[in-house]
């Protein structure tokens, strides 16, 4: 298997081989660790891995970077549900924030931004990292990159992993897989080692100012008759728009469409139209059907 990553440079291109991953939940013992101890990863004393997943890719994907930091202390937040809206988190110099989300629309979604106000950091190293699913994550990771600034974080490195689309699940169905899951780790481990090369340096991400325009989600998913009112459904949900005591029922000005009530729910009772699936997936076929590799972007390093 060969493993495809890009720095920041278009032209600038590695090939690693299967030797250079290491599997999730293990770290590559670093050449590093017998060098003289230098650079800012020697500080990070804990890592702190976020997600906004309604789906569950993200949070896959986060876990699986924060992998390589394994032995250091670690600690998540699941900033998906309407719950997490009290949540303060504050992270000093020495800590590192592993941040996920997914790309709705080529941007981070709106609930996702807003939770993301709760962390704070004070001059922390951060990894941003964007899920999309397979059709392009346009100007996400520069938008979180952008939100995490302006709450103390220095963006350090970014990634960009290929997930199943939650709506239309025929593309890149199953990702990231245990491939993908090695190769983040991998990714994890890259940074790592720069971070004790070359320190936290800002890293140059894809994407563009202004944004690519919002555009409403409109896709609320609907409900059958054999939902048993077990309520996982409004429990999960990320804007409360399904009621608690009556699941069946959904404020549709609420949902943000992000398919997390369909993912949860044990009876498969919720579902989305199967028409407007179809004419989704017949207007973004194309661009989707055609593989896209997952992308780690760092700093330049000064020769
Ligand atoms: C409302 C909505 C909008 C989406 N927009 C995009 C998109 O613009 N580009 C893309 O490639 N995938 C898009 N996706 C797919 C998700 O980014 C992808 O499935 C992601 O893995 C979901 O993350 P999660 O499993 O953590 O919920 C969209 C999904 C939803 C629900
Ligand atoms: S009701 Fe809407 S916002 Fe809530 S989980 Fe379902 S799709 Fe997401
Ligand atoms: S998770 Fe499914 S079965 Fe449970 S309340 Fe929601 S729709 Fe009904």
């Amino acid at each position: 298997m060969k493993v495809l990553y890009h720095n920041t440079k278009e032209d600038t291109r590695f090939l690693w081989s299967q030797k250079g991953l290491c599997k999730a939940g293990e770290r590559r013992i670093l050449e590093t660790g017998k060098r003289e101890k230098r650079g800012i990863d020697m500080k990070i004393q804990s890592v702190t891995m976020a997600y906004f997943s309604p789906c569950g890719t993200t949070k896959q994907a986060v876990c699986s970077i924060g992998a390589a930091w394994h032995g250091r202390k670690q600690m998540q937040w699941d900033m998906t549900p309407v719950t997490e809206t009290k949540t303060r988190i504050h992270l000093q110099e020495q800590d590192l924030l592993i941040v996920g989300v997914p790309s709705f629309g080529g941007r981070v979604p709106m609930t996702a931004w807003e939770r993301l106000k709760q962390l704070t950091g004070h001059q922390t190293p951060a990894v941003a990292v964007v899920t999309y699913g397979n059709r392009a994550f346009d100007d996400t990771l520069v938008e979180l990159q952008d939100m995490l600034q302006s709450q103390g974080f220095m963006v350090a490195a970014g990634i960009a992993v290929v997930a199943e689309h939650s709506i239309m699940h025929q593309f890149a169905t199953g990702r990231p897989n245990e491939e993908d899951c090695a190769q983040l780790c991998a990714f994890g481990t890259l940074i790592l080692e720069r971070l004790e090369q070359i320190g936290v340096q800002p890293v140059t991400l894809p994407g563009n100012h202004p944004y690519v325009e919002r555009h409403g989600g409109g896709l609320v998913p609907l409900v059958e008759q054999r939902c048993t009112g077990c309520g996982a459904c409004a429990e999960h949900c990320p804007t409360g728009a399904i009621s608690v005591e009556q699941p069946m029922q959904t404020d549709s000005i609420r949902c943000i469409s992000c398919m997390g009530c369909i993912a949860v729910c044990p009876e498969q009772a919720r579902y989305l139209p199967e028409q407007a699936v179809k004419m989704l997936s017949e207007k973004l076929g194309a661009i989707c059907s055609v593989r896209k590799e997952n992308q780690l972007f760092l700093p330049e390093q000064s020769s």
